[in-house]
């Protein structure tokens, strides 16, 4: 068994464990950083953070495609139930669902979710991954600091995923307190540099990362992935 994970650009990420291939907020098309297009990307699940469309981005079209499942929470779930969708998960904070790679378990995220048309879209999560070959993986999404990411850092988190870019979500300040809040093993920078108001050194923040915390930041140019080891 193997986890291998891969950065889109922005928030998009792909994890491959367990021969199942997991896209979370798959925003490809109009996104100026990505190396792939969405009729390209493989899924069997997609993981939708909030309703925003540099989050559900392609899911709509890449989950008609694939056929795979997606897991979201219980307003977005619906609304995409009403898109034709047919395979959905729809949870609520706190809330997780046991899928044949792991566990996806939703977190708070202090953000908004209104939908592209304008649908309510509940409120906002990240997500708690367990695969089932022993990798604990924490996606922040869209949020700012809070001090329950520490109840997240109880969780052994080999690698996280949080936001710098600032402007919509935490900027480099507070995801540096965020690495020390969560304490994970290796980290990885997004939602950074796709549009002007988030433009960021993602480079200096890593090596502040390093120098502060020892904990490993790795930043990837979108494409760019690698593969999760114990250590
Ligand atoms: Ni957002
Ligand atoms: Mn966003």
């Amino acid at each position: 068994m193997s986890t291998h994970i891969r950065w889109l650009g922005h928030s998009a990420i792909v994890i491959v464990t367990s021969g199942k291939t997991v896209l979370i907020d798959p925003f490809i098309t109009g996104n100026p950083a990505a190396t792939v297009s969405a009729d390209e990307v493989a899924a069997d699940f997609i993981l939708v953070s909030h309703g925003h469309g540099d989050h559900i981005g392609d899911t709509i079209e890449i989950a008609k495609r694939t056929g795979a499942t997606v897991v979201t929470n219980f307003e977005i779930s619906q609304w995409l139930l009403g898109q034709g969708l047919e395979n959905v998960h729809g949870l609520q904070h706190g809330g997780g669902v046991d899928l044949p790679f792991g566990r996806v378990k939703l977190t708070l995220a202090f953000h908004g979710s209104v939908l592209p048309d304008g649908t309510y879209g509940g409120n906002p999560a990240g997500f708690l991954i367990r695969t089932n070959d022993g990798f604990t993986i924490y996606d922040a999404a869209d949020t700012g600091l809070f001090g329950d990411m520490a109840l997240i850092g109880d969780e052994n988190v080999d690698l996280a995923f949080l936001p710098i870019g600032d402007y919509y979500t935490m900027g480099p300040e507070d995801a540096l307190k965020a690495v020390k809040l969560v304490r994970p093993k290796h980290v990885v920078p997004i939602h950074y540099d796709t549009f002007p108001p988030i433009r960021q050194d993602e480079k200096a923040w890593a090596e502040k990362v390093r120098s502060e915390t020892g904990v490993d930041a790795i930043v990837l140019k979108p494409g760019e992935g690698f593969e999760l080891k114990k250590s």
